[in-house]
C-alpha cells in the first residue's frame, strides 16, 4: 500500500503535462537516419530540411563581428531594437508600397517565437483556430500546447491548395472559429495564393469576426508572381515573417510580426516576461541583412535553377505528379503510383538512393501518406544528382 502511494507520488513528480504531449516532427527522424548513413561513409543528398544551404548575408555577418568587438551585448527593449523595427517598416514601403508605423513591428525569436506571442495575445484557451491541411505541423502543435484547438481544413488542387472563404465559413458555421492562420508561399506545398484569393479569404474571415494571421516567412522566394502581404489588404491582420528563409539566417533565431495597434502593448508585456528580449547580436545582424539583398537575390536565382531541374527531371525519373512549385523551396510530389505509405517510400529512398526527403504524413495526417516533400535549397549539382539517383532507384 505504502509502496503504491510512493510510486504514485513519484509518478506525479515526474509525469510531463498533457499539453506537452505534442507529436514529434518526423523530418527529425529522417535527419537522424541520414546521419547514420553518413557516419558509415555514405553520401546523402539532403532534401528533407527546410533550410537554405547558404549562409547569412555578408553584411549581417560583418555587423555581428563588429558588435562582438564592441564587447557588450545587452538586453534590448522587448519589442526590439528601434532601428531594426524602422528598417523593417522601410522594407514594407520599398517592397510592397505599404506604409506601416514602426511602432506596430515586434522583433521575435524567429517566426516560431512570433506564433507563441501572437496566439497568447489573440486567443483564450479553448478557442478554435483554423489552419490549412497540408500545412506546417507546428501551427497545430503550438496551438494545442497553449490550450487552443487547431481546426484543420483540407485544401485541394482545385484552389491551388489555398484555403477559400467558403471552406472557412463552413467550418465557422459548424462551430465558431476565433482565428485562421495561412501561409503563402506555403510549406509543404510550395503553392501561393493570388491577391484575389487572399483578399477574399481575409474579407470572409474578418466579416465573420475571425482574426486573420498571415505567415509570410517565404516571402521573397516567389517564382511565378509576387507574393502579396496581408498588411496591404487589412489593417486588422497580424503578419508574421522571419529572417530564416530569404535571408538564410535560420540559426540566428530572429523574425518579426506586424501587429494591429491594440496588440502592441499586450505583446510587449508578454515578451518582457517570456524572454525579456530577442538576442541582441541577432537583431544587429538582421538589420544589416537588408543591405545584403543583392547576395540573397543571387541565392534565389539558384533556387529557381534547382526548381527547374526538379520540374524537368522528376517526371523523367517517374515522379510526374506534383503541385505547382510557385514559391518557397519545396516541391510536394504525389508518390501514390509507387506506394500507399510515403514514410516507407522516403525511408527506402534514403536507404537505397541516399536521397533524404520528408514524408507528407508530417504535414497532413489524412492524405500525407501519398506525398513526399522535396526541399530544393541546396546546390544545382545536388539537384541533378538527386534526380539521377531517384531515376536509377525507381527504375
Ligand atoms: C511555414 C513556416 N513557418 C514558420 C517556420 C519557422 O521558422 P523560424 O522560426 O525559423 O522563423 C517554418 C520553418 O520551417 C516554416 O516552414
Amino acid at each position: 500500500m505504502l509502496e503504491a502511494t510512493l510510486s504514485d507520488r513519484v509518478k506525479r513528480l515526474l509525469t510531463a503535462s498533457g499539453r506537452s504531449d505534442v507529436p514529434p516532427f518526423m523530418v527529425m527522424d529522417v535527419m537522424a537516419a541520414a546521419a547514420r548513413i553518413e557516419a558509415s561513409g555514405g553520401h546523402v543528398i539532403h532534401m528533407e530540411v527546410g533550410q537554405p544551404a547558404a549562409s547569412a548575408p555578408k553584411t549581417a555577418i560583418a555587423a555581428a563581428h563588429a558588435a562582438l568587438e564592441s564587447g557588450r551585448i545587452d538586453y534590448t527593449s522587448a519589442l526590439g531594437i528601434v532601428s531594426l523595427r524602422e528598417r523593417i517598416a522601410r522594407h514594407y514601403r520599398d517592397t510592397y508600397g505599404c506604409a506601416v508605423n514602426a511602432e506596430r513591428i515586434v522583433v521575435t525569436t524567429g517566426s516560431s517565437g512570433a506564433f507563441i506571442l501572437a496566439f497568447l495575445a489573440m486567443f483564450e484557451p479553448g478557442d478554435r483556430v483554423a489552419v490549412t491541411v497540408p500545412g506546417y505541423p507546428p501551427y497545430r502543435h503550438i496551438l494545442t500546447a497553449l490550450g487552443c484547438e487547431p481546426v484543420p481544413i483540407e485544401t485541394s488542387s482545385a484552389t491551388r491548395h489555398a484555403l477559400t472563404g467558403e471552406a472557412l465559413l463552413s467550418a465557422h458555421r459548424t462551430r465558431p472559429l476565433k482565428g485562421v492562420l495561412v501561409g503563402s508561399p506555403a510549406n509543404p506545398t510550395g503553392t501561393m495564393m493570388s491577391r484575389e484569393a487572399l483578399a477574399s479569404l481575409i474579407t470572409a474571415a474578418e466579416g465573420a469576426g475571425v482574426r486573420f494571421i498571415s505567415d509570410e516567412i517565404y516571402h521573397g522566394l516567389d517564382y511565378g508572381f509576387p507574393a502579396v502581404t496581408a498588411l496591404g489588404l487589412s489593417p486588422h491582420a497580424l503578419v508574421i515573417n522571419s529572417f530564416s528563409k530569404y535571408f538564410c539566417m535560420t540559426g540566428w533565431r530572429v523574425g518579426w510580426m506586424v501587429v494591429p495597434e491594440p496588440l502592441v502593448r499586450p505583446i510587449e508585456r508578454l515578451q518582457q516576461n517570456l524572454s525579456i528580449s530577442v538576442p541582441a547580436l541577432s537583431q544587429i545582424a538582421a538589420e544589416a541583412a537588408f543591405d545584403g539583398r543583392a547576395e540573397m537575390e543571387a541565392i534565389k536565382r539558384g533556387y529557381l535553377e534547382n526548381r527547374q531541374i526538379l520540374i524537368e527531371g522528376l517526371p523523367k525519373a517517374g515522379l510526374d505528379k506534383f503541385l505547382p512549385a510557385d514559391g518557397a523551396f519545396y516541391l510536394y510530389a504525389d508518390v501514390s503510383a509507387f506506394t500507399s505509405d510515403s514514410f516507407e517510400f522516403a525511408k527506402k529512398m534514403l536507404e537505397r538512393a541516399h536521397v533524404a526527403a520528408t514524408p507528407g504524413i508530417d504535414f497532413d495526417p489524412l492524405h500525407g501518406h501519398q506525398f513526399v516533400r522535396f526541399s530544393y535549397a541546396r546546390s544545382a549539382d545536388d539537384m541533378r544528382e538527386a534526380v539521377a539517383r531517384i531515376a536509377r532507384w525507381l527504375a
